[in-house]
């Protein structure tokens, strides 16, 4: 294998950056650093904590944008989302380093990320000039009646640092196309991607005080206070991505403020590998299923359940797999699976399951918990200590009651579920409280077809891995994983608007549906019977 040397990580200059309010650059007086996730020495920049205070003041000046965002000709707003995708394809290459650099990435992940925003940018485009009502005909003369979507207002939207880019694009060009203004808390663990793709927006020349953003963390802090803003009054939709706990919590302010929130939570995804399937492709597929972005996507495998006759035969080719997965700094290796944990936070949840995996007997196949020096894989390269990295981890004996089965870790784990035949499989899988992705590999047409018909899940891939939604397809969970909100494609763009039926009666006179309505009378009965 060859290291394929890629342009050294620019070091940062460490500036400041402040939060971007009614387009203004407003600063805060704590403030908080990202650093290079593969090289902790590394300060990509300084973040301001914003006070509860600017984020009203975002949400203030979003409210008064939107009076001329949303009156803006829809196919106008569109071709500004056009502007917004071209801006990233130029500084693709740009995004996607900062991407590696900050958040860990490999290379090409990282570009596929720019990539999807860049995908959903191109969807939206156009969009603009669609955004269809319908003209629906009257019980009246000289009564038309029409449907329009309306934009919501201003949303808040609160997104996770694992997808820095492709994520928020999913929530903010659909928002922004259907015309509602937004203020955006980024993750605290990503927010110099967040800072470059709002400044790539403000470029295209999108209006200012249209999208505000403002930094720091979730509890006590940003987002804490942007879920409050619901509470003043002061937003008309939310969209949140991250954990169930937290979205649950969203979803209870939501609620009680009758705002229905886009929400987009955890995951404890299945792969099936039946018996007939194609192991060298299940075996490729289970791999980058758990181990690709070193298994922080909410779309990774937690399980993989593998039918009896071949679970010994997968076992293997997959063990022999996992000891070969190159692992080291996405920022100078290409060819490398996955690179570090986020930041230490990551590295600590994912070390947790663990003492979980041996307090309830499960067996541990493979993994040593951080890598460290004289305590790294074979395929392990650089320096382990510059960042947090951690074995490929492989568990078997897990059965369904068990925590390791059921927890969310967001690392590189997996666990091996041997059960026998497809409906076992399928019940497997679905005894999990989450639904968001799930795959099988089998080539039969009758097992794939149960699969489909009765796996509990938002999203299925048949041979293929539970990773990868395309950028056009419905994406979203059910269970644990969501509140049925769905994002990408046509299908969010019912979570930006709402239905207006209007009627327009030119007849002049009072006439009442229902009441004045000329319905016909049946002439008679035909017996059928005596017509011939
Ligand atoms: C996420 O992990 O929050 O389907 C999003 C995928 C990617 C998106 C993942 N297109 O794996």
């Amino acid at each position: 294998m060859t290291d394929t040397a890629t342009k050294e990580p620019h070091t940062g200059s460490a500036n400041t950056y402040p939060n971007l309010i009614g387009g203004r650059e407003i600063a805060s007086e704590n403030t908080f650093e990202s650093r290079n996730s593969s090289r902790l020495d590394d300060v990509l920049g300084r973040f301001p904590e914003a006070t509860k205070e600017q984020v009203r003041e975002a949400c203030e000046a979003a409210r008064e944008t939107f009076k001329t965002w949303s009156r803006t000709p829809a196919p106008i707003r569109g071709q500004l989302i056009g502007q917004i995708g071209k801006a990233l394809e130029r500084e693709k290459e740009s995004l996607s380093r900062l991407v590696t650099r900050e958040m860990g990435k490999t290379h090409k992940e990282a570009r596929g990320s720019v990539q999807e925003a860049i995908d959903t940018c191109q969807f939206f485009q156009s969009e603009g000039r669609r955004l269809y009502g319908q003209t629906v005909p009257s019980e009246m003369p000289r009564k038309e009646l029409n449907t329009y979507r309306r934009p919501l207002g201003v949303v808040g939207i609160v997104t996770a640092g694992n997808f820095p880019i492709a994520v928020p694009s999913w929530k903010i060009i659909p928002a922004l196309v259907t015309g509602n203004t937004i203020v955006w808390k980024p993750s605290e663990d990503a927010p110099a991607v967040a800072y470059a793709f709002a400044k790539i927006i403000e470029e295209a020349g999108v209006p200012a005080g249209v999208l505000n953003v403002v930094f720091g963390g979730g509890k006590g802090a940003a987002g804490e206070f942007l879920v409050d803003m619901m509470d003043e009054g002061l937003l008309d939709k939310f969209a949140f991505t991250g954990s169930t706990a937290v979205g649950r919590h969203i979803g209870e302010v939501a609620g009680r403020n009758l705002l229905h929130p886009t929400l987009e939570l955890g995951g404890k995804n299945p792969l099936i590998v039946m018996r007939d399937a194609d192991l060298d492709n299940a075996v490729e597929g289970a791999v980058f299923s758990a181990f690709g972005t070193g298994g922080q996507r909410c779309t990774s495998a937690g399980n993989i359940i593998v039918d009896a006759p071949i679970y010994d035969e997968f076992k293997r080719r997959f063990l022999e797999r996992v000891k070969q997965i190159r692992i080291g700094d996405p920022n100078e290796h290409d060819d490398v699976l996955y690179g570090p944990f986020i930041n230490q936070r990551f590295y600590e949840n994912w070390q947790k399951h663990y003492e979980w995996g041996g307090s309830e007997g499960a067996t541990l196949l493979h993994g040593e918990g951080r890598i460290e020096d004289g305590k790294a894989p074979e395929g392990y390269v650089g320096d382990p200590s510059a960042a947090y990295y951690g074995w490929p981890t492989v568990w078997e004996g897990v059965k369904p009651g068990m925590k390791l089965f059921q927890t969310e870790v967001f690392g590189p784990t997996i666990n091996l579920v041997k059960v026998d035949g497809i409906e076992e499989a399928v019940q497997t899988a679905n005894s999990v409280d989450y639904g968001l992705s799930s795959a099988i590999y089998t080539n039969d047409r009758e097992w794939a077809h149960h699969f489909k018909e009765n796996i509990e899940a938002g999203m299925s891939s048949i041979n293929n891995t539970t990773v990868g939604a395309e950028a056009h397809m419905p994406f979203g969970g059910v269970k644990g994983s969501g509140n049925g909100t769905r994002e990408s494609g046509i299908w969010v763009i019912e979570s930006y608007t709402y239905w207006h039926g209007v009627n327009d009666d030119v007849s002049g006179k009072l006439q009442l549906a229902q009441m004045d309505t000329e319905y016909v009378e049946p002439k008679g009965e035909v017996d059928v019977a005596n017509l011939f």
